[in-house]
């Protein structure tokens, strides 16, 4: 470790004290002291006191820019008045009713007003289940076994899921799932509209194919031009279910999410994050006669060989409705989605620019309202060329760069910039003010990487 790595280490040490005294505790508590993968971090992570539009604050009371945003769940930033508002309110009216309410029903119409395949809607507890029951379904709709995914295409937590989400790639089954499960899954390089064709082709097993529809991991893999036309044609021809994961792309890309953008429409889509306005819940929704196998009818009733089961008991959450309705309500115009993507673009450009300024050999990518942050691109003109023609190799896209992204992180936290490692997410709230602080703290970060010696001078 440089001396500058260490002096930036001790200097983190030294500004969140609080939060390395709440890290002791919490790894007698935690595995790895977390409670999610992501939020893994060394020395030890920064642990929040509350939050409000584009910023939030940490225990130590350092005041930060988020680009993390609740996971991409706040386009409206953190504490949307509306939101704010409806949660109080319901609260105090019940937090769960183990009974039909209104609000289910005004949530579930805001979702099929807004998102143009929702001819049947389904809530449930997360998007890791929206995803879960979509698989399931497309299994009992088709008889077939097998789903097509993806590699780098991150769909939730699930055995089948899980399989090739995350590098290293070259080693897709992760600890404790199955190697029957892993047999169903068909792992096909993304983009690669030939070698989709090849497996549906040649199985007959596969019942769907599962796609986040603007590439792995909001965009970190982008989705080449066309290729999502291409796949519709192609699932249409083999007679295959088309899955559209729209946990993050959902209500974020537009009001109608990216299958509204590109004007394309998928058999199913899984929803979350923006869906339920911060707080937890997701929802499967798309074509009436899919989704009607979960309905108990004439000869189905109680006949769970033939309805596909679904119950949980946080579906359609009161608290969860009330904050959906009001985020779904404020983004029907699409002007938040517009701002999002807008505030985006401003540090696309402003980043890309530090970096020239700076003489370094990143790039700065993304579309709608993400911002991705590639070290070592090989050429910042040449690497953005071919990530938007869907052509720069993927591995290295949704790859780990630990001394690099450990060494940035920090040093970003310690500018107070907070993001998800080397992604980030904007919201409609965050401010000029907001956008600028990012751009300097960048601008620093680099400074900082040099002199450390992570980065060349
Ligand atoms: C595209 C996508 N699908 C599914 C999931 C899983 O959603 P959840 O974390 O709500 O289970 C995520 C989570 O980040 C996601 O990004």
């Amino acid at each position: 470790m440089s001396e500058k790595v260490e002096a930036d280490r001790i200097e983190y040490l030294e500004a969140l004290s609080s939060s390395s005294k709440l890290y002791e505790k919490a790894c007698d508590i935690f595995p790895n002291g977390v409670t999610h993968d992501l939020r893994k971090y060394e020395p030890f992570p920064i642990y929040a006191s509350h939050a409000e539009g584009g910023r939030k604050w940490d225990v130590d009371g350092r005041e930060y820019v988020d680009l993390w945003m609740g996971h991409g769940s706040l386009l409206l930033g953190h504490c949307f008045p509306d939101m704010v508002d409806a949660v109080g309110a319901q609260v105090a009216k019940g937090t769960h009713y183990g009974a039909c309410h209104e609000l289910e029903v005004e949530w579930g119409m805001w979702v099929k007003r807004l998102i143009p395949t929702a001819e049947r809607v389904r809530f449930t507890g997360s998007g890791t289940e929206a995803t879960l029951m979509a698989l399931r379904l497309a299994r009992t709709y088709t008889g077939k076994r097998k789903v097509l995914k993806f590699i780098g295409h991150f769909h939730g937590w699930h055995d089948n899921l899980m399989i090739g989400g995350l590098p290293p790639f070259d080693e897709p089954v992760p600890a404790g799932i199955l190697k029957e499960v892993a047999e169903t899954v068909a792992l096909c390089p993304p983009n690669d509209i030939e070698r989709v064709e090849d497996i549906l082709g040649s199985d007959p097993d596969i019942s769907c194919v599962i796609v986040e529809p603007t590439g792995a991991s909001f965009g970190t893999i982008p989705t080449r031009p066309g290729f999502l036309n291409e796949l519709r044609e192609i699932t249409r021809k083999h007679d295959v279910l088309l899955v559209f994961d729209e946990v993050i792309t959902g209500f974020r890309c537009s009001p109608g999410g990216a299958q509204a953008h590109f004007n394309i429409s998928p058999d199913l889509t899984s929803l979350a994050k923006v869906l339920a306005g911060g707080l937890p819940g997701g929802a499967l929704v798309g074509r009436k006669d899919i989704l009607e196998l979960l309905e108990f009818r004439g000869d189905r009733e109680w006949d769970f060989c033939r309805k596909m089961p679904h119950q949980g008991t946080f579906n359609a959450n009161p608290v969860s409705a009330a904050a959906g309705i009001a985020t779904l309500k404020a983004i029907e115009s699409g002007e938040p989605n517009r701002q999002a993507d807008k505030n985006a673009e401003f540090l696309r450009k402003h980043l890309n620019d530090v970096i020239r300024t700076q003489n370094v050999d990143w790039a700065i990518y993304g579309d709608f309202s993400g911002v991705k942050f590639l070290p070592n691109c090989g050429g910042q003109e040449a690497a953005l060329a071919s990530i938007n023609a869907g052509i720069y190799d993927y591995k290295k896209l949704k790859g780990f760069h630990p001394e690099i992204g450990r060494g940035f992180r920090t040093a970003m936290q310690l500018e107070g910039v907070d993001m998800n490692g080397m992604a980030a997410m904007t919201s409609s709230a965050h401010t000029a003010e907001d956008l600028e602080h990012v751009v300097q703290a960048f601008n620093a970060t680099l400074t900082r990487l040099k002199s450390s010696g992570l980065i060349k001078a």
